[in-house]
């Protein structure tokens, strides 16, 4: 099966944004974007968690800097609703690097570099069931189906 099918993804506000009072802002950003709030939490990682979370970029040299980023402060995951959700987050959220970040982008407004950039968002739908589960249970998704 091709293209993207699901209508619920992953995104993660991260410690930067949240730790400088940006939250507000990039749920703005979201909202605007037309994407629904079905799940949300506040969380402060520990290693082990950090480390499961991103384990497909456990031999990248940012590794454990990208570990210690995500477990410096809380974070906010949030379960997004939107048609094409995946995809369509992906463009909301912007380029990794925010210097590549289109204007108006996530990213382009409120990350501070290529590591400290703000926001996770899940990369394809297998991702978005994955990471969904990682931190939401069935009764956690409010009207999500
Ligand atoms: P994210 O979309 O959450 O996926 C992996 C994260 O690793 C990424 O956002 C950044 O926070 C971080 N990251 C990716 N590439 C680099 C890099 N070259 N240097 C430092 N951190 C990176």
């Amino acid at each position: 099966m091709s293209g993207h099918t699901q209508n619920l993804t992953l995104a993660i506000i991260k410690p930067d944004a949240f730790g400088s009072g940006k939250i507000g802002g990039v749920l703005g950003v979201l909202e605007e974007a037309g994407f629904k709030v079905r799940g949300s939490r506040v969380v402060r990682l520990d290693d082990r968690a950090a480390q499961a979370f991103y384990a497909v970029h456990s031999e990248r040299p940012f590794f454990d800097s990208l570990v210690e980023f995500m477990t410096s402060g809380p974070c906010m995951p949030l379960a997004l609703e939107h048609e094409r959700a995946v995809p369509h987050l992906r463009d909301v959220i912007g380029a990794t690097d925010p210097a590549e970040a289109k204007p108006g982008t996530v990213r382009a407004l409120f990350a501070e570099s290529k590591e400290r950039n703000a926001i996770h968002a899940s990369d394809s739908d297998d991702n978005a069931r994955q990471e969904l589960g990682f931190f939401f249970g069935h009764v956690d998704l409010i009207g999500a189906r």
